[in-house]
């Protein structure tokens, strides 16, 4: 229950951390809530620190997963299309590069399918994903799948059952994981002696460069770069191997691993090391003003839109993304400043934000109501959502794009 402190970094075990922002204290992101339970609410410091040995980026507060989701947890990877098309191209890379048809793939935290459901007709599949909820979708769809989590118990399980895998995947759940060694080793049990493990995340560089402090929350533990990636596999005798940039999520990278061998690494490798290295982020002075540039954003939104309410208009928010809200509650928003936020999620629809309570409308309502200002908090999926909009925007309601500058288009 509640909350621990961790005192040493996750990845190399060492203690020279040096807390580089701080967001105050924010209810967990996915805690949608409604009238009768605002009481129930609790906040938790969203702190961020750098390690000095490893260089990986990290909270340190680690909230109890029951504190994190109440009830139902709300993401469905495919409420978002440009999501649903992401995981397809990437299933059809792993299917050029790693797979050979009848192979087995794994994916950890599987959410609704989203990506195995592109390698049921060739290959064998199965999904690992905690929440049943989500479990039971994916099962709908005709993907196996085990609810629970991962540990090297169930990973053991598993190849007595289904055998050994060539491909696992953990994509978006290896920044969420506190104790990354289980996981490590459990993707060593599944793995056959060439098996790849595929993992991306949100990468570091890109919050960095465009300021998505927003992406900051509990859930999320670490924010990964290259660097204490490799840090983390040496430790068990795996490398990686490539490596590539993705333009998903606001910037993420997906790094493939295999057990240490002879076979070539891909210069891509050392090239995003360079980048790294050059752009500063292995060093602790980068992030010197990081505090000050995020403050400049919430004090820019805040300016604006309380300029807004003033001259009478109506402000609403578009997507209730997890980064959201944490984005609401650093600038301190409620149902004054922010009417509704829509949202494609039917279990969000109904409910209010965390911290923030603001009412999650259905995207229906924007048929017929036109406010003057909605705030983007999707902003990933800006190009998506500006021309799927562009009736709305013809009708007059303009759009505030948060991250990575304030603008209005
Ligand atoms: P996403 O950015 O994928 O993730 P995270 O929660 O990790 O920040 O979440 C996007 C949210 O925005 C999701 O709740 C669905 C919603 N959404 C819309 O309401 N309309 C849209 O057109 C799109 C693309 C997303
Ligand atoms: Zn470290």
């Amino acid at each position: 229950m509640g909350h621990l402190r961790n005192d040493t970094c996750r990845v190399c075990k060492g203690s020279d951390l040096t807390r580089i922002l701080s967001l105050g204290e924010h209810p967990p992101v996915d805690n949608f809530t409604d009238a009768e339970h605002l009481k129930d609410e609790k906040r938790y410091p969203l702190d961020v620190y750098f390690c000095g040995t490893c260089n990986l980026v990290q909270l340190l507060d680690v909230v109890a997963e029951d504190e994190l989701f109440h009830g139902e947890y709300a993401y469905f990877s495919s409420a978002s299309a440009p999501l649903v098309e992401h995981f397809r191209s990437y299933a059809e890379d792993l299917k050029n590069e790693q797979l050979q048809s009848g192979d087995l793939v794994i994916d950890i935290g599987s959410n609704d399918g989203v990506l195995l459901q592109n390698f049921v007709e060739n290959y064998r599949v199965l999904g690992i994903e905690p929440s049943s909820n989500v479990a039971e979708i994916a099962r709908q769809k005709g993907i196996e799948t085990i609810d629970g989590f991962f540990t090297v118990e169930m990973a053991k399980k598993i190849v007595e059952t289904h055998g050994k895998a060539k491909v696992v995947t953990a994509n978006n759940v290896f920044a969420h994981i506190d104790d990354v060694d289980e996981i490590i080793r459990a993707v060593q049990e599944l793995l056959t002696p060439d098996g790849v493990f595929v993992s991306e995340s949100h990468y570091l560089l890109d919050l960095i460069e465009h300021r998505e402090f927003d992406t900051v929350y509990h859930e999320h533990l670490c924010y990964y770069s290259v660097k204490p990636l490799i840090h983390l596999f040496d430790r068990f005798d795996m490398e990686v191997f490539d490596v590539r940039r993705i333009d998903v999520h606001g910037g993420s990278i997906r790094v493939y691993a295999r057990r240490k061998s002879n076979a070539p690494v891909h210069s891509r490798v050392q090239d995003i090391l360079s980048i790294e290295e050059q752009a500063g982020i292995h060093s602790l002075t980068r992030f010197n003003d990081f505090q000050k540039e995020v403050e400049e954003i919430r004090d820019k939104l805040v300016t604006l839109v309380r300029s807004f309410r003033k001259e009478g208009k109506i402000v609403t928010a578009y997507g209730a993304p997890a980064k959201g809200n944490t984005l609401l509650n650093f600038c301190g928003f409620n149902s004054h400043d922010i009417k509704y936020v829509t949202d494609t999620t039917p279990y969000k629809i109904g409910l209010l934000t965390p911290g923030s309570h603001i009412p999650v409308e259905s995207p229906e309502i924007l048929k017929t109501d036109t406010p003057d200002y909605i705030l983007l908090l999707a902003w990933n999926y800006k190009d998506f959502i500006l021309k799927k909009e562009q009736e709305l925007r013809d009708r007059g309601a303009k759009f505030i794009i948060p991250i990575p500058t304030v603008e209005i288009v």
